[in-house]
This record gives structure tokens, C-alpha cells and sequence, in this order.
């Protein structure tokens, strides 16, 4: 008796079905047919997904040249952390030279400490509501530059109060108020090396002196060299008109001895 394989007894019947049955009653063979369709199928199925996965396996194998050149590059130098580094502070020094150009002396220095006080009495020293600094009239207030800075170290105490030379031409000058505000006393907010700065500022622009002058040069000497004639950081309040005549006497003396 000869053998015949299962699955082509399978197929016989499936066919046989198709041929007989195809919409009918169901014949016994019937669901079998399907199932034997898609039992055939299947590996005629499966092959492709066979085929497919070994290629899917294999390409990570083969690393492209460049993708291991990549690999084995050393990605950041140590060096360039170190750069990273610097950049905020050398930043911070170019702003720095930006900002500030090699000081251009005592009168640029000063015209920016007076944006502190050009809002009452004017950017240009017109004198706003009170008394105009420019033209000449702050010298004339304070021949000296002594007592010049002892006001603005001191401020005013009183509106009404008589202050500067009394003999000023015109008549002395009277503390005034603007707006409420009387004239600050700047011993705190300045140094004194900055209230030194304004002061020149102003009697140069303002009271129109000659920069040329002793007294002005010897202002200019004790900027220079605060630390040599010990300059306290601030001029106190209370600090008198003496007090402070003493250290312009002492920056004279020192250039004419230098001279
Ligand atoms: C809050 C307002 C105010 C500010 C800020 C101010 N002053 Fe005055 N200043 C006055 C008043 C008020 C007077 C007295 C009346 C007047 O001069 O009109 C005065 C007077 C003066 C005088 C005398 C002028 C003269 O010839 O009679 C000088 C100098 C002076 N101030 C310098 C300064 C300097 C320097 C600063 C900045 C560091 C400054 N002031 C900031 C209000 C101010």
C-alpha cells in the first residue's frame, strides 16, 4: 500500500471542497480547506520575515569608516575647558578697558561723578531752580577750592543760611531749596577722592578757572598720590575748611619742592 503524504491528502480534500461545496451546506472537509489554505500560506508568509531578519541583524556589524573614525576621536581637548573657563573673566576685563579708556585725568573722572548732581543743578551747571554754577559764578561763591569741597562735603544745614565768601560780588550767597532738597551733604556717597574730582570738575567747567593753576594742579597731586599724603577714603562730616586747606598746602609744597 503505497503512502501518500498527509499534506497532499490535505490539499485533495481542500480542493474537492472548493469544487463541491463552495457557498453551501458545509461538507466535513470544509473547515479543514481554510485552515489547510492558511497552514500553506504560512510559510510561504514567514519566509520573507526569515530572509528579512538576518539582514537586519547583520547591519550594525559593518561600522562605516567615518562613523568609527568619529568613535575613536577624542571629542573635547582638555585644554578648552580651561578656555571656557577664562572667557567670563578676560569678558570681564575687555568691558573694563572698554568702559573706561586710560583715565583721561581728573576732568573726565569728575564730569562722570557730576551726573550725580547734574539733576539739581543741571547737566551743564545752568543752576535749575537754583543758582547757576557755570559762567564763572561757583568761583566767585568760593574763591578757594578749599572751602568749595568743605560744602560739598558738609551740604547745607538750614535753607537761608548764608554760605561762601561773604564779600561775593553781588552779595553772598544764600542756601536755597529745591523742591524740598537742600544741597546734600556728599561725605558718605563720595569718596574722597571722587569729591576732589568733582569739585576740580566744576571749577574748571563751571567757575571757568585755569587748570593751569596752583591750586588746581595741587588738587590734581593729591588725586594722584592719595595713598602718599594719607588721604582718609571719605572727608568726614564735620570735616572743616582747615582741615581740608591742609592737604592742598601739603600737595603745593610737594610739587614746588618737585619743581
Ligand atoms: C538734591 C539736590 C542737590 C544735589 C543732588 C546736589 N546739590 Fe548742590 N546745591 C543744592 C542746593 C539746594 C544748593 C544751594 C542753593 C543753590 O545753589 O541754588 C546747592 C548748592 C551747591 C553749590 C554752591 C553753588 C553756588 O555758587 O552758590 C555747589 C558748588 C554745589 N551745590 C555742588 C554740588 C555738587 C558737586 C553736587 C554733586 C556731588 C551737588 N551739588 C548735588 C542742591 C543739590
Amino acid at each position: 500500500m503505497t503512502e501518500v503524504p498527509d499534506h497532499l491528502l490535505e490539499r485533495s480534500r481542500a480542493a474537492r471542497a472548493r469544487l463541491t461545496g463552495e457557498g453551501g451546506d458545509a461538507p466535513a472537509g470544509d473547515s479543514a480547506a481554510p485552515a489547510g489554505a492558511a497552514v500553506e500560506k504560512a510559510p510561504a508568509a514567514a519566509a520573507p520575515v526569515v530572509a528579512a531578519a538576518p539582514e537586519i541583524e547583520k547591519a550594525p556589524e559593518p561600522v562605516p569608516p567615518f562613523v568609527q573614525a568619529a568613535l575613536d576621536r577624542k571629542k573635547v581637548p582638555s585644554w578648552a575647558f580651561f578656555i571656557v573657563l577664562m572667557l567670563p573673566i578676560w569678558a570681564i576685563f575687555y568691558v573694563g578697558t572698554l568702559e573706561r579708556p586710560p583715565v583721561e585725568g581728573i576732568l573726565t573722572a569728575g564730569e562722570g561723578v557730576y551726573e550725580g548732581c547734574a539733576g539739581c543743578h543741571g547737566a551743564g551747571g545752568g543752576g535749575g531752580s537754583g543758582y547757576a554754577l557755570a559762567g564763572g559764578e561757583v568761583a566767585k561763591t568760593f574763591p578757594d577750592a578749599a572751602s568749595h569741597i568743605w560744602w560739598v562735603v558738609n551740604g547745607s544745614s538750614d535753607a537761608g543760611t548764608p554760605y561762601g565768601d561773604p564779600a561775593r560780588e553781588g552779595g553772598q550767597r544764600i542756601a536755597l531749596e529745591f523742591s524740598g532738597a537742600q544741597m546734600p551733604s556728599f561725605a558718605e556717597p563720595l569718596t574722597s577722592i571722587e569729591l576732589l574730582e568733582v569739585v576740580y570738575y566744576e571749577r574748571v567747567t563751571h567757575g571757568e578757572l585755569d587748570a593751569d593753576s596752583e591750586e588746581l594742579h595741587a588738587i590734581e597731586h593729591l588725586v594722584d598720590h592719595a595713598e602718599d599724603f594719607e588721604l582718609p577714603g571719605h572727608f568726614e562730616v564735620g570735616t572743616t575748611i582747615e582741615d581740608i586747606q591742609l592737604f592742598i598746602d601739603m600737595a603745593m609744597a610737594d610739587l614746588a619742592g618737585d619743581a
